[in-house]
């Protein structure tokens, strides 16, 4: 007998989905979870055993220590294995499984009826050409290659084209300021970078061009082995539609037009200014791809080489460079993507996140394509040109599998049903959201309106650092509460500990901890095995620390209640409170700054920033503005502070540490403060309390 949907607060899928999962009852989960511990090697060797090895591993399958006390930390895989994962992505596709026809990506632009197709095969010689382009260039195996694009299919190329020839790309979201770029560029010592003229977010017009030549300059200071810029042309081609004499109903093609026919030499400046151009350094990418061979040797790379550097926010203020390694990384994203959505040959499947982020290289690129998936690779803003853009996506791709954030499911909402109901999501099977904690209330509107209480929701957790899901539900199989991760993904091992180090059983409530690698986990921190080992090895010997506090209910399901480190996650992306500090206290007027975490209705949380002058200074609008500017440059957008509070004096413990805790609660003007015997003058936390920033920037 089928059960109702909801039952008891547990919902559940259709026997519709029931009926072809992968993994289709809770039990057949339980099962197929106790053999993938117990046993992990023949469990994943299953998997390994789908894609294509040039030469099986050596060693032991896997190989690790996680024990700090015991030596370095080490995690291994199939060690001396050899394989190459685009060659698994595409060739294993096009040649063995004969999906060369099939869609590999359909493209969607900024502008709705802005839009292309490509099929595996095409992909695949694409990927041959550039990745003959890069060795032309003199990028070898090993080598690092700098990405900072927006979301275009050349951006996929050129990260398969690295993996192809055993380069590591480090993409950095087109969203980073200059000074972010340059940063990640020298951290790894990348030899070339590869962005694009200039693109639309909106209506908001990016030159990504001049903000990397500005990161290069910075570079150059400091003596960067970087030596080329390739750049793709993506604004241009639509200027040379419109030159053709093709107008579109997009408006800035439409402005674009409107500008042929006013003034005909000066359209394309004023449409986007030219590209600034440095002959000795920048190449245009169709320039090189025209006479590149659509045939290229892959470069057959070690299980455990490395695959991509990736930065994440660090608590020190320092982005730290998570890298992935080629064989566990490819098992992993392809055994995820393939449970958690369920994933079924004639899907059509949606991941909105950036490929600028974890979601985007693990669930855009490397797990769909190692399924032989079909996705939408979306350039645009879930809210441009109107607020029914995603849906009408959906409806216009017929999309079944649709993973977004809870921060634009939360944005979303705001307007109501109206815009959701007015196209079909009939096709919709399963809903995800990743990045933070999703509260019950928008996870009630995701299922009731959105998934027309058809589809169940996926609320996967996981990190950059861990490659893939970790905690999720299958949605055929686990029944679902609302704002819970719910159970461990295969090979999985989640601990609960508590602030002595003690396993805590049964429901409780402490730091959430991994006990064994599972194959998609990082391997170190790009040049900084130390800060790896430091960092999530450290505190609990014996465990990967994840840094997230969690609660384990009666019935054993995982909530995860947020960071327990100086961390902050904005619209899903994580941040460090320390790096907005530095920021904040390179301006001439500041002394000191702490910046708190504070509760935002779309976003999730947001900065509260309080801020010491130096003598003689005056707060003042003026100065906040430049405040703000100021962390947009150093980092980006997403690090603007929301509110900026003047602190003559900050709280301190007698030794001088900042108490965020007591910033916490004067920035939600909760007065319930705790013990506050160890701060050191307590007269400032009247006087922050009595002077709170009430409004938002
Ligand atoms: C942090 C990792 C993983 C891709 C996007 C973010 C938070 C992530 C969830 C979730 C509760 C979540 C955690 C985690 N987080 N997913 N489903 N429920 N919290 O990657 O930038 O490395 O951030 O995001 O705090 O530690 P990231």
């Amino acid at each position: 007998m089928e059960l109702p949907a909801e039952c008891d607060g547990l919902f559940r899928a259709p026997q519709s989905l029931v009926l072809e999962a992968h993994v289709p009852s809770l039990a057949a989960y339980r099962e197929r979870y106790r053999r993938s511990v117990e046993e992990p090697h023949e469990f994943w060797d299953d998997v390994a055993k789908e894609f294509y090895w040039r030469s099986q591993h050596s060693g032991p399958f896997l190989k690790y220590n996680f024990d700090v006390t015991k030596g370095k930390i080490f995690i291994e895989w199939m060690k001396g294995a050899t394989t190459n994962i685009c060659y698994n992505l595409l060739d294993r596709n096009v040649n063995e499984k004969k999906l060369g026809d099939k869609i590999a990506f359909y493209w969607e632009g900024n502008e709705p009826g802005d839009s292309m197709k490509i099929s595996y095969s095409e992909l695949l010689h694409k990927v041959c050409q550039f990745a003959n382009v890069l060795r032309e260039q003199g990028i070898k195996k090993g080598d690092r290659v700098s990405i900072y694009m927006p979301m275009i299919i050349e951006l996929v190329v050129a990260m398969l084209a690295c993996a192809r020839i055993g380069a590591l790309h480090s993409i950095v979201f087109a969203g980073f300021s200059a000074d972010s770029l340059c940063e990640r560029i020298l951290d790894s010592n990348c030899s070339l970078l590869i962005t694009a003229d200039a693109f639309y977010r909106g209506d908001k017009l990016i030159n990504l061009k001049q903000i990397a030549d500005e990161a290069l300059q910075k570079c150059k200071d400091k003596d960067s082995p970087l030596k080329n810029c390739i750049v793709v042309k993506h604004l241009g081609r639509e200027e040379e539609l419109v030159s053709d004499g093709i107008c579109s109903k997009s408006p800035p093609l439409k402005r674009l037009c409107q500008d042929v026919q006013e003034k005909e030499t000066e359209s394309s400046k004023r449409f986007h200014p030219k590209t600034p151009w440095n002959s000795h350094v920048d190449l245009w990418w169709h320039e090189l791809m025209k006479n590149a061979s659509k045939e290229c040797e892959p470069e057959w790379c070690d299980a455990e080489d490395e695959l991509f550097i990736l930065y994440t926010s660090g608590s020190t203020g320092k982005p730290k460079g998570v890298v992935h390694t080629v064989g566990g990384y490819m098992i992993f994203t392809a055994a995820t993507f393939k449970y958690v959505f369920d994933h079924h040959p004639e899907d059509i499947y949606w991941c909105t996140a950036d490929i600028g982020w974890i979601t985007g290289h693990s669930y855009l690129t490397y797990g769909p394509l190692a399924n032989g998936a079909t996705s939408v690779l979306f350039e645009g803003l879930p809210i441009y040109p109107d607020v029914s853009r995603m849906w009408s996506i959906i409806d216009k791709y017929q999309v079944t599998k649709f993973y977004t954030a809870p921060t634009a499911i939360r944005l979303l909402m705001k307007y109501g049903d109206e815009p959701v109901k007015k196209y079909s999501r009939k096709s919709l099977k399963v809903l995800g959201t990743v990045g933070e904690p999703i509260n019950p209330e928008a996870w009630l509107w995701y299922y009731r309106v959105v998934g027309e209480e058809r589809c169940p929701i996926v609320d996967t957790f996981w990190q950059t650092e861990t490659g893939g899901h970790v905690l999720t539900p299958l949605p055929a199989a686990t029944p679902m509460k609302p704002g819970s991760a719910t159970f461990p993904f295969f090979g999985v091992v989640p601990a609960i500990l508590d602030e002595s180090g003690e396993e805590l059983e049964g429901e409780a409530e402490g730091y959430l901890v991994f006990k064994q690698p599972w194959p998609g986990i990082m391997r170190t921190v790009y040049r900084n095995h130390q800060r790896f080992e430091t960092t999530y090895f450290k505190k609990f010997p014996g465990y990967y620390v994840t840094g997230d506090g969690c609660k384990r209910d009666k019935d054993g399901y995982y909530w995860i209640t947020g960071r327990i480190d100086d961390m902050l996650n904005v619209s899903g992306h994580l941040l460090s409170t320390a790096e907005v500090e530095s920021a904040l206290v390179e301006h001439s007027s500041i002394s000191e700054a702490a910046v708190v975490s504070h509760p935002h209705p779309v976003k999730g949380e947001c900065l509260y920033c309080f801020v010491t002058l130096r003598d003689g200074q005056k707060f003042t609008t003026a100065l906040m503005d430049e405040l703000r500017k100021q962390v947009r440059e150093k980092i980006g957008p997403i690090a603007t502070p929301d509110y900026i509070q003047h602190a003559p004096g900050l709280p301190k413990t007698r030794s001088g540490k900042i108490m965020r805790r007591v910033l916490r609660k004067i920035a939600k003007n909760d007065r319930d403060l705790g013990d506050t015997s160890t701060v050191a003058d307590p007269a400032v936390i009247n006087h922050l309390f009595s002077n709170r920033c009430e409004t938002v920037l």
